[in-house]
């Protein structure tokens, strides 16, 4: 077979730049029987005289990732340089309206603009493919925009942000209290100097807002997601749950609904032995509930230079072998952006951490509080009152309307023994 070539241009070469680079420097003919090898033609960055660990001095240098993209020496544009605007967003522009075709990891653009890009992508007839984006080297995208095709989806909750699963995990593990690990994961590079996309659930958002896209078939509607993240987590709530038999991990959730879908990102308790419990450190993991098929459960690295590099790499050996699809599931130009729910309100159980002066009475108040909000106690469990005279309490609640758990908590936050507002998390149903 006649060795044809594909002129790659990576614009980006942090982490998951340097690892594309290293793994096509080794494995040029990657691509199964195509007879094709891919080439880096060109590379950009914000930084020319960066010291990197990869060789790049063969590649022709752009310091304006959109002039890469333009380059007539450029083939295929892969966007690894992040961020929902700016340069990233200029630079996947340009390549669709040059008529290239674009492998990008990045859920920020894909989550917040990926309609206007599809539909970009889909008039110059080039895939737009981000699998990357969500997982880092897990197949969550292909998992849910391929192999469920012949199924009718209903629900997806997991974890997808690294950063937040090791915060969490090593809480428990060490003990250590919420600002002390964040700053120890920075120390160690696990976390960006700028915690908030990743500790605020926004990063997480902007995957499950891309997953729910793919399962009910809209494009990414990322202001319909309701987010909360795990900067409210405290050890005594990582131990309180522990003690009642459950583990707080960061959920994402996207469930069909009425007129559209639920999306929410929010800290809720699972039970130690469900398989999201257990997937620890930066591991991130997924189930998948089909009407056919029933659950299927993915687990792997979110993140890192290899995991990332060989997602976006299958990427572009699929741009290669010529597989065509809508970027979404259904041509750009009819889609809109996925409704929520009409019936956004959540129904389950709650954790509810309270921190009272301890007075006689104190009990029956709250279960007066309550049970004024129609919402049943499940367990209670109290620790021993300090010399401060303040007694932590926490209880779970029977299965009840998010409308309801929120008029009790003002009720309990009414009370003259509450010390501070109570802490309310929600109790998986997985
Ligand atoms: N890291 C992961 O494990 C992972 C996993 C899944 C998805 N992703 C996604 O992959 C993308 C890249 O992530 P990363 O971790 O590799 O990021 P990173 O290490 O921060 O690297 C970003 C790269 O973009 C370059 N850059 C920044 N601003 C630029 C500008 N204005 N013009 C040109 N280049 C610019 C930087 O240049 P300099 O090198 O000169 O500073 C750097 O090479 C992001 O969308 C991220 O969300 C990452």
């Amino acid at each position: 077979m006649t060795e044809k070539v594909w002129r790659i241009g990576v614009a980006g070469l942090g982490t998951v730049g340097a690892g594309l680079i290293k793994f096509i420097q080794a494995r040029p003919d990657f691509v199964p029987a195509t007879g094709v090898r891919v080439e880096i033609a060109g590379v950009s960055a914000r930084s020319r005289s960066r010291k990197r660990d990869i060789d790049i001095s063969t590649y022709t240098w752009f310091d304006d990732p959109v002039a890469l993209a333009q380059s007539p020496d450029i083939d295929l544009l892969v966007e690894l340089v992040g961020g929902s605007d700016g340069p990233a967003k200029a630079a996947v522009e340009a390549a669709l309206k040059a008529g290239k075709p674009v492998v990008t990891a990045n859920k920020a653009l894909i989550a917040e603009h990926g309609l206007e890009l599809a539909k970009l992508a889909e008039e110059k007839g080039v895939p737009l493919l981000f699998e990357a984006a969500v997982m880092g080297g897990a197949p969550a995208v292909k998992f849910v925009r391929e192999a469920m095709l012949g199924d009718d989806l209903q629900a997806i909750s997991g974890i997808l942000n690294g950063t937040c699963n090791y915060i969490l995990s090593t809480m428990e593990q060490t003990g250590a209290s919420f600002a002390d690990v964040l700053a120890e994961a920075q120390r160690l590079g696990y976390a960006e100097a700028d915690p908030t996309a990743d500790v605020g659930g926004f990063d997480t958002a902007h995957k499950i807002t891309i997953l729910a896209a793919l399962a009910f078939g809209g494009a990414p509607n990322y202001a319909a997601a309701e987010i909360s993240g795990i900067d409210t987590v405290e050890l005594i709530d990582i131990r309180m749950a522990h003690d009642l038999g459950y583990r707080i991990k960061l959920i994402a959730s996207a469930e069909r609904g009425e007129g559209g879908a639920s999306v929410r990102v929010a800290p809720q308790l699972v039970p130690l032995t469900h398989p999201l419990a257990q997937a620890m450190g930066s591991l991130n993991a997924l189930f998948i509930e089909g009407a056919c098929v029933g659950r299927l459960f993915l687990q792997g690295p979110g993140a890192g230079e290899g995991p990332t590099a060989a997602a976006v790499s299958a990427d572009i050996a699929d741009v290669i072998a010529g597989a065509v699809r809508p970027v979404f599931q259904g041509p750009a130009a009819g889609l809109a952006p996925l409704p929520a729910a009409r019936d956004a309100g959540w129904h389950g159980k709650a954790y509810i951490r309270l921190l009272v002066r301890d007075r006689p009475g104190v009990i029956a108040a709250v279960s007066e509080a309550l049970a004024k909000a129609e919402v049943s106690i499940d367990s209670i469990l109290q620790r021993p009152v300090d010399d401060t005279g303040q007694v932590p309490i926490v209880l779970t609640t029977q299965p009840a309307s998010e409308a309801a758990v929120k008029d009790a908590l003002s009720h309990i936050a009414d009370l003259d023994a509450a010390v501070e507002p109570p802490r309310m998390f929600r109790i998986a149903h997985v």
